[in-house]
C-alpha cells in the first residue's frame, strides 16, 4: 500500500485533530503518501481531497474540533454514493482509508471496504458509546468539560437553594452523565440504560431536604428526556421548582485533555499499522489500556454497555 486516505465524520470530538496527526506522522514514516479528506464521506463524494505533510498537522495536536472538517452524510448511505466515493478514491489512487468518527460513520466504512477498499476505524466521539473500546477519543475531554460546568452551576446553586436540572449529550448512551455525575457528587443521575423512576428521584430530593439539604443536583443524560420536560415533570409530580442547564455542544468543543491526545495517538498511528499489516473492516481500540482491534460489522452488532457498578456507587454515594 503506498497512499492512503484520512478522514473525520460525523458529531465532531476534542482529539480528532490528534488522531490526524498521529496517521498523517506515522504514514509518511513509513514511507507512505497521505491524503486528507475535508466534510466526512460528504467530501470522499465530491472529491475534496488533498494530499498531506507533515507540516500539514503541525500545531493542531492541542486544538479542538477538526481540521478535515465533518459531516454527517446521507448519500454515503447509498450504493450510489458509496461509487461515487470509490470512483475518487480510485482517481487519487487512494487504496486504503482511515475514518475517525462514531458508529454512523463505521458504517459507511464497512460498505467501502466489502467493495474492496480496505478502511480502519478509530472511535472518535464524546458519546464514549462504541463497542470494543474503553473509551472513545474526545470522551474524556467533554467529561471534564461538563465537570467545569458543573462546578459553576453548583456555586449559583448553592447561594439560591436550589435545585439544578443539567442535561448533558451522549445521545442515546449515559456515560458523560453517569461519570460526570459520580465525579461531581450528583444528587441524582439520569441515564438511558438504568431508568430511575421519577418518584424515586423526588424521593430523593426530599429525603435531602429533609436533611437540611439546600441545594441539589440532577444530571440528566439527554437519551433520557429533555431536560425542561423533565423539569416540567418534578413539578407536576411533587410541586417542586428546579432550574435548568442544556450544556448543549460546548461539550463538542475545547482543547483534548492529555488523556485524550495520548488515545488519540495510539489508536492514529495503530489504525496506519493495521492497514499496512494488510487488515480490513477493523476497529482500533483501546482495552484495560492495551491496544486492540476488532471487525467493525461485528461491533457494529454489540451493544456497549455502562459500567453498572458505578451508576450503583454512586447511588450509595449520593444517599
Ligand atoms: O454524537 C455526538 C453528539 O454530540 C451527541 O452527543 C448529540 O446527541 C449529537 O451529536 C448532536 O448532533 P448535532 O451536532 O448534529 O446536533
Amino acid at each position: 500500500m503506498k497512499k492512503i486516505g484520512v478522514l473525520t465524520s460525523g458529531g465532531d470530538a476534542p482529539g480528532m485533530n490528534a488522531a490526524i496527526r498521529a496517521v498523517v506522522r506515522k504514514a509518511i514514516f513509513n514511507n507512505i503518501e497521505v491524503y486528507g479528506i475535508k466534510n466526512g464521506f460528504q467530501g470522499l463524494i465530491e472529491g475534496n481531497i488533498e494530499k498531506m505533510d507533515i507540516g500539514s498537522v503541525g500545531d493542531i495536536i492541542q486544538r479542538g474540533g477538526t481540521i478535515l472538517h465533518s459531516a454527517r452524510c446521507k448519500e454515503f448511505k447509498t450504493d450510489e454514493g458509496q461509487n461515487k466515493g470509490i470512483e475518487q478514491m480510485k482517481k487519487h489512487g487512494i487504496e486504503g482509508l482511515i475514518v475517525i468518527g462514531g458508529d454512523g460513520s463505521f458504517r459507511g466504512a464497512v460498505k467501502l471496504t466489502e467493495k474492496g477498499y480496505p478502511c480502519i476505524g478509530i472511535p472518535g466521539t464524546i458519546d464514549n458509546d462504541i463497542a470494543g473500546t474503553d473509551f472513545t477519543i474526545g470522551f474524556d475531554t467533554a467529561l471534564n468539560t461538563v465537570i467545569e460546568a458543573i462546578d459553576k452551576v453548583r456555586d449559583t446553586a448553592s447561594s439560591h437553594e436550589r435545585t439544578f436540572i443539567i442535561e448533558v449529550m451522549g445521545r442515546n448512551a449515559g456515560d458523560l452523565a453517569l461519570w460526570a455525575g459520580l465525579a461531581d457528587g450528583a444528587e441524582s443521575i439520569l441515564i438511558p440504560e438504568k431508568k430511575d423512576e421519577l418518584h424515586d428521584v423526588v424521593e430523593r430530593l426530599k429525603r435531602g431536604q429533609e436533611r437540611g439539604k439546600k441545594h441539589s443536583i440532577i444530571v440528566l443524560a439527554e437519551g433520557v428526556d429533555n431536560g425542561f420536560n423533565y423539569a416540567e415533570k418534578i413539578k407536576e409530580t411533587a410541586d417542586l421548582e428546579t432550574r435548568v442547564t442544556v450544556l448543549g455542544h460546548l461539550q463538542r468543543g475545547g482543547s483534548p485533555t492529555a488523556s485524550d491526545r495520548v488515545l488519540a495517538s495510539r489508536l492514529g498511528a495503530e489504525a496506519v499499522d493495521l492497514l499496512l499489516d494488510g487488515k480490513a473492516g477493523k476497529i482500533a481500540g483501546i482495552q484495560n489500556n492495551q491496544l486492540v482491534n476488532h471487525d467493525i460489522s461485528e461491533i457494529l452488532q454489540k451493544k456497549h454497555t455502562i459500567d453498572l457498578n458505578m451508576y450503583q456507587l454512586s447511588k450509595e454515594l449520593s444517599i
